[in-house]
Parts: structure tokens; C-alpha cells; sequence
């Protein structure tokens, strides 16, 4: 089963839109439990625009209660960010090749440069007992890097499958980009790396996503926090 991890940024940039604590991102990671998810993930920035650090440790102090939950913090490795990770002892992290002020996650690593300096991190945080993915564009040569660095598993960023879907809604595009997401997951577990993916996916695209095999988890944010005031789903 693929497990759904909800990504708990955009709860937190309404928060912060406020000055206070509500919305409560405690009480609605509890919510979203009680909901049946498997996963809860934040994506803490340097500037602190949607979670704080502050979030991190009592995110992780919760999930203590809830040893089922997967918590998983992804984010760019700076020293700040691994001190955080440590810290907060996720049981996954993912690494993104995000820049400072990089309004949201917009491509995964290029290994052919990024290979020998993502290498050590990855051993430090697996030596902490820290499952590790890495942020990925689903190109084959990528996928066969990643194998190399000692990575756990791959997230898929799935934007561009999104944006095929929503524009001919699993049309010919839709199919061909899909099947080079295809291609780039079954090498990824030929190659003894898990998969799991994010980025724009909702209740529409998500079925013709899941065609794909045995995707481990997939992190929504966006999509969901609109979903829950549309009543049509
Ligand atoms: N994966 C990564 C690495 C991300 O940066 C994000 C957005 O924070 C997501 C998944 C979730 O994307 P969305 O909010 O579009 O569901």
C-alpha cells in the first residue's frame, strides 16, 4: 500500500499569516492521524515562512505518541537544517536542492555534480538511524546516480506529470511523461531504491499516478488544504 504523508507547510504559512496560533498545526496533525494518514512531512526553511524550527521539535515530540506515523522533514542540508533533522530524529528525510528563497520545490538533484557532497550527509544521517530520499526528476541517469550515493529511496518530483495531467486529462501526453515516470521508478527498484513521489498531486491525478508500481509513500500539501473546501470530493 502507498502510504499518504501530508505535508503540513501550508497549514503553517496560514498560521503564520496571523501572528497566532491557529491555525493549531499540533491539533490538526492529531486530526489528520485520526483521518487515517501514515505519514506527517514539513519542509522547514531557513526563513521560517511556513514552519518554524520551533514546529519541527514539537511535531516530533508528538509523534512520539504515534510511533505508526511516519514524520518525515525534507529540506536543502544545510548545517542548520541537519542539526534540526538530528534533533528531531524523523524516521525519513528527504534531501531537496532547494536555494534559500525558492518559493517551492522546483526540480531534484543533478547528482552528476551534487554526488560526492550529498554522499557524506546521506552516511551521517543513515548513521543517526535516519531513512534518507533524495529529490529527484525522473531521468534514468539521475536514478542510476542516486543508486550510488546511498540513498534509501527516490521522491519523485511529480510536477510535470501534474501539469500533463491537468492539461488533457490523461491524454497522449499525460501517457508518455507517465511512462517515463514509469521507467524511472522500475529502474529506481531494480536498483534496491524505494520510491516514493510529490508535488501537485491530487484526487484526480493521483489514480493514473498510482498505475505505477509500488510507490511507498507520496507527500500532498497543496492540493489537500484546497480539497478540504471543495465540497465536491
Ligand atoms: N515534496 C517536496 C520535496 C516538496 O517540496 C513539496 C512541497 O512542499 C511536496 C512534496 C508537496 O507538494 P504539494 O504541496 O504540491 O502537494
Amino acid at each position: 500500500m502507498t502510504a499518504l504523508s501530508v505535508n503540513l507547510n501550508k497549514l503553517a504559512l496560514l498560521r503564520n499569516s496571523r501572528g497566532h496560533n491557529s491555525p493549531d498545526l499540533l491539533h490538526y496533525a492529531q486530526r489528520f492521524i485520526e483521518l487515517g494518514v501514515q505519514g506527517i512531512t514539513i519542509h522547514p526553511r531557513p526563513d521560517e515562512r511556513h514552519i518554524k524550527q520551533q514546529d519541527a521539535h514539537e511535531l516530533a515530540h508528538l509523534l512520539k505518541d504515534f510511533p505508526q506515523i511516519e514524520f518525515n522533514i525534507e529540506g536543502y542540508p544545510s548545517e542548520a537544517f541537519l542539526l534540526l533533522v538530528e534533533a528531531c530524529m524523523p524516521a525519513q528525510c528527504t534531501l531537496v536542492p532547494d536555494a534559500e528563497d525558492q518559493l517551492t520545490s522546483d526540480h531534484g538533484w543533478d547528482f552528476t555534480k551534487h554526488l560526492e557532497t550529498l554522499r557524506p550527509i546521506i552516511q551521517r544521517l543513515k548513521n543517526a538511524g535516519i531513512r534518507v530520499a533524495v529529490f529527484l526528476d525522473p531521468e534514468l541517469k539521475q536514478v542510476e546516480l542516486a543508486a550510488k550515493s546511498g540513498a534509501d529511496r527516490i521522491e519523485l518530483y511529480t510536477e510535470e506529470f501534474a501539469r500533463e495531467f491537468s492539461k488533457d486529462f490523461s491524454g497522449k501526453n499525460a501517457d508518455q511523461v507517465l511512462s517515463k515516470y514509469n521507467e524511472a521508478a522500475i529502474l529506481a527498484q531494480k536498483l534496491g531504491l524505494g520510491v516514493n513521489a510529490g508535488h501537485d498531486l491530487n484526487l484526480q491525478n493521483l489514480p493514473s499516478f498510482l498505475s505505477i508500481p509500488a510507490i511507498l509513500e507520496v507527500s500532498i500539501g497543496h492540493a489537500l488544504m484546497i480539497e478540504c473546501i471543495d465540497r465536491r470530493h
